[in-house]
């Protein structure tokens, strides 16, 4: 499906967005493992989660959705039985990478699938440490997808330096490690997101290889109510939009502000941008409060290498900000970007050449130069639910407004985008 953007020249009103992805499906995972009956509030109603929600099915898990809750009968320890079929992640780099974990301590054999875009995505990071463990997982010869998982009698606990800041490699590990006696430990040089730490409650210590990360059964979890606060990544398509657009003023509510998520508030706020927090509360170890976000005169900053983890997610939107900002949009040392939904280098370069920019591309990176034209353009989505939300918002930031194609991506992440924008809009 194509969709048709018109410029708009303010926002106005305010909105509440569905809840954060990360913890939607760590939240859903986290009580299929635990015994019993859990709930959680506000989770993410998307094609990925719902991934994550029918692997869990296929597991002998019974999970409803009531309203905006989801009610999960989990089965605890070592409860799940063998599944019939072979277990589709469908385009969810989270639900493949973090199920295996739990599937590699199993006693049954599994095989875990994906869509072409996650067929194309790279596990060998994931069963390298986990045949460390000891166990028994063969990702394709090119090292993706299907996953096949056997039993394993010789499972054992590591100490485990992580050569990528992955925070779906890193929880793969400790969400095996939940299950051994002896305790594993992880070594993250670089910190990426934190949600299966605070929500599992792990030992984090500081040291000079950076947090060493401890994890054994004691931390299994238990049936519990979640709440999750509102997705940071899916508001920064609206923060843009707002600081980018004349005489704007939005409340987003409820927003994650985790720290190790936040790094987009951050950069835009160096940049001139107008945000305010208000009323922080906290929910699980997670932060979340009110955001205001008012129209502003951005300026390009330098993007350093360490903050590049925390706002890995929002580059795609970042870029379409810098690019309406002062001075060039540069970005380096972010190579992982070829390794999302599409090479988000690729997608980006692409499409922000078609709207008629000077695009450099750099094997871990990009800078953008020049003035948008002022035609309708056609974008491409790449089927990336990133690409096609950040370049909606470039079309209704354009004089010329824009199309994107294959818009439907969106519904991986946030299947009201359209309702959300036509809220604060009242145009499309
Ligand atoms: C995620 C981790 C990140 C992120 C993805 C969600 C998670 O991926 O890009 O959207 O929930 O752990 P990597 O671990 O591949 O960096």
């Amino acid at each position: 499906m194509r969709q048709d953007f018109n410029h708009i020249d303010s926002v106005r009103g305010s909105l509440t967005l569905p809840g954060d992805k990360s913890i939607s499906h760590r939240a859903v995972m986290f009580s299929a493992l635990a015994e019993g009956e859990s709930v959680i509030e506000n989770c993410l109603d998307s094609l990925d989660v719902n991934s994550t929600i029918n692997v869990f099915r296929q597991l002998g898990c019974e999970i409803e959705k009531q309203g905006k809750e989801v009610i999960v009968k989990g089965r605890g320890f070592k409860g799940f039985s063998k599944p019939s079929a072979f277990l589709d992640a469908g385009n969810s780099g989270t639900t493949a990478r973090l199920v295996s974990g739990i599937l590699a301590v199993q006693n049954f054999e599994s095989v875990i699938i994906g869509d072409e875009s996650l067929s194309r995505r790279p596990m060998a990071r994931i069963t390298r440490p986990l045949k460390l463990m000891g166990a028994n997982i063969e990702a394709s010869p090119n090292g993706t997808l299907p996953l096949k998982i056997f039993p394993s009698q010789n499972l054992r606990a590591i100490k485990y330096e992580l050569p990528v800041a992955s925070a779906q490699l890193k929880s793969c590990l400790l969400l095996a490690g939940l299950h051994l006696e002896e305790t594993t430990e992880i070594i993250e040089p670089v910190q990426s997101r934190n949600h299966t730490e605070l929500m599992l409650g792990l030992k984090v210590e500081k040291t000079e290889q950076g947090n060493l990360i401890s994890v054994n059964k004691e931390y299994y979890p238990s049936p519990k109510n979640y709440f999750v606060p509102s997705d940071i990544s899916t508001a920064a398509f609206f923060i843009v939009l707002a600081l980018l657009t004349k005489n704007s003023e939005l409340r987003i509510s409820n927003v994650l502000l985790n720290e190790t998520r936040a790094g987009v508030l951050e950069i835009l706020k160096r940049m001139g941008g107008k945000i305010f927090v208000e009323n922080v509360k906290e929910s699980s170890g997670e932060k979340y409060g009110d955001l205001i976000v008012k129209s502003s005169a951005l300026t390009n900053v330098e993007i350093g290498k360490e903050i590049i983890p925390n706002i890995i997610d929002e580059i795609p939107v970042l870029a379409v900000a810098g690019v309406f900002a002062e001075g060039n949009f540069k970005i380096k040392n972010a190579g992982e970007l070829r390794k999302k939904e599409s090479d988000r280098i690729k997608s980006l370069c692409e499409n922000f050449k078609r709207a008629g920019l000077e695009v450099n591309e750099f094997t871990d990176g990009f800078e953008i130069a020049g003035f948008p034209n002022k035609k309708q353009n056609v974008f491409k989505s790449f089927n990336d639910h990133r690409i096609a939300m950040a370049f909606s918002v470039f079309s209704l930031i354009s004089e010329g407004g824009g199309t994107v194609e294959n818009f439907d991506s969106v519904s991986i992440s946030n299947p009201d985008f359209l309702k959300q924008v036509n809220t604060i809009t009242a145009q499309v």
